[in-house]
């Protein structure tokens, strides 16, 4: 059994010396103090990021607060399925150990992705799809793989519409966001189901951090939101968000607990799961609904053309069913 919650803090984390790992939107908020726990316990981390800039000044910090960490930036785009293939096609590593799907955008005004996606649906959750699919060789190569999948407890209030999940029918930005962070859940449980049909040792699991202080609300194209929009928003983070730190501990418990299961789903203990200390949930009806997740699946794997299967792994390489 994984570790009570009241017992696990950041401090329990094992020596990850001579594990490799992809942390996505590693430039800011919780992939940032994600990345950098992971490299400060001794992890080679890859800071994935769409700005070169901000990824260069993220590892400057990096290397500033755990001199003579393993780090390295790259490029990577999740709104442009064209940039998630050359940071894939790139990969230059016998294997990859983790990978925590971070990144994401919420809340965020209307616009589509370079492949044409509504945006929250095409980088939340289509982008991480693609990369996901795209880097299964490499995962498939390390004996102990993991992909961590960064929801929200935002996704219990959605239901997947698909008739309307790409914005084709009408945007209303919350729903958006909240179908995108239910897609992730269904999205890391099936890959879960996938790979052990597959005969992959691979463990998939979701996290959800709580509501974290970071750019989320008021970076990237929320940055372009009025000002009363940003005070009220900044005004709200000071109250109730925690901060950032707090918000990567679902993330790196799920990255690092040793004998946690595949296939979990972990939130914070508090009240509405929106802060405490992490830990596994069961039961979550988008853990259970198999019908709807290989339905999203299907449809993800037409709309961005990556194919998880055949996979060439070496192990019992079962069709899937
Ligand atoms: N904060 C919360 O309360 C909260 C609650 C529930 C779930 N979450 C989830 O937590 C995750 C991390 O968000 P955060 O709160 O730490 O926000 P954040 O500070 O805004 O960080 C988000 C990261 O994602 C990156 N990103 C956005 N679009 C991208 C793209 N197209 N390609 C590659 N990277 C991209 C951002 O890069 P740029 O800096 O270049 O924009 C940034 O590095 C998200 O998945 C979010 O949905 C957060």
């Amino acid at each position: 059994m994984p570790p009570a919650s009241r017992t696990w803090t950041v401090d329990s984390i094992p020596d990850q010396s001579g594990r490799l790992a992809v942390v996505t939107g590693a430039n800011s908020g919780i992939g940032q103090v994600t990345a950098e726990t992971l490299a400060r316990r001794g992890a080679h981390v890859v800071l994935a990021c769409r700005s070169p800039e901000r990824g260069r000044a993220a590892l400057d910090r990096l290397l500033a607060a755990a001199p003579g960490a393993r780090a390295e930036v790259r490029r990577l785009d999740l709104g442009d399925l064209a940039s998630i293939r050359a940071f894939a096609d790139g990969w230059d590593h016998d294997r990859l150990d983790l990978l925590v799907n971070n990144a994401g955008v919420a809340m965020v005004p209307f616009a589509r992705t370079a492949d044409g996606f509504e945006s929250q649906f095409g980088i939340n959750h289509l982008g991480t799809f693609a990369l996901t699919g795209l880097l299964l060789p490499h995962l498939a190569a390390s004996p102990g793989a993991r992909v961590v999948t960064v929801s929200s407890e935002g996704q219990r209030f959605a239901r997947l519409d698909f008739d309307n999940l790409d914005a084709e029918r009408g945007f209303r930005t919350t729903v958006a966001y909240g179908q995108s962070k239910r897609a992730n859940l269904y999205f890391a449980t099936e890959l879960q189901r996938r790979a052990d049909a597959a005969g992959l040792p691979l463990r998939s699991m979701a996290v959800a951090p709580g509501l974290t202080r970071t750019n989320v609300l008021t970076g990237g194209a929320n940055s372009r939101r009025g000002r009363l929009y940003r005070t009220l928003i900044r005004s709200l983070m000071r109250l109730a968000f925690r901060p950032t730190p707090e918000g990567a501990k679902t993330s790196l418990y799920a990255a690092t607990v040793a004998d946690l299961p595949g296939g979990s789903y972990v939130v914070p203990d508090g009240p509405f799961q929106l802060r405490g200390e992490p830990v596994p949930r069961h039961g979550e009806r988008a853990q259970l609904d198999t019908g709807t997740a290989r339905r999203l699946w299907d449809l993800s794997e037409k709309l961005t053309g990556v194919p998880f299967l055949p996979w060439d792994h070496g192990g019992a390489g079962r069709p899937l069913p």
